[in-house]
């Protein structure tokens, strides 16, 4: 297949991928909305790819994508410290893997490569879901496990 054929094909399919969705609530206010920009940032580094100055802006939105979403890290591992969530080390080990995997490629992505952008964004899509419905959601499901233990 031609690749303009595969970059249309994927337009086609993927438009409504990157959006947050109600099955992807933790039920903390703040780690939602912060998952809810990260998708916002997807949403527009999927339709930078189709702009006409696509090199420069995938990698504009893919930075402050990646800035963001350090801080969004970072703000659920506070949260985890706080709660004493006894999965804190693996789940950083997880968020940590991810930056180091992104950053690299971001490092490399110097020539205008549409096929690597699709490929980058479908892959941090795809990890994200996975990864906020098991690990993120178990976070909160433990605060609501040891809230119920608790002495009234
Ligand atoms: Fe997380
Ligand atoms: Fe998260």
């Amino acid at each position: 297949m031609e690749r303009i054929g595969i970059v249309s094909l994927f337009k086609e399919q993927v438009l409504a991928r990157f959006e947050w969705k109600a099955a992807f609530c933790v039920g903390d206010n703040r780690v939602d909305e912060q998952h809810k920009k990260i998708f916002d940032l997807l949403a527009a580094m999927h339709r930078d790819i189709y702009s006409d100055d696509a090199n420069h802006a995938v990698k504009s939105t893919l930075k402050e994508l990646l800035e963001y979403t350090k801080v969004h890290f970072t703000d659920e591992e506070d949260l985890m410290r706080s709660i004493g969530y006894p999965g804190y080390a693996a789940h950083k080990a997880l968020h940590e893997s991810l930056m180091d995997k992104v950053w690299a490629l971001y490092m490399r992505s110097n020539e205008s490569n549409t096929d690597l952008a699709i490929e980058l964004l479908v892959f941090l899509n795809d990890w994200l879901v996975n990864h906020i419905l098991e690990e993120d959601k178990a976070i909160t499901a433990y605060v609501r496990e040891s809230n119920k233990k608790a002495p009234s």
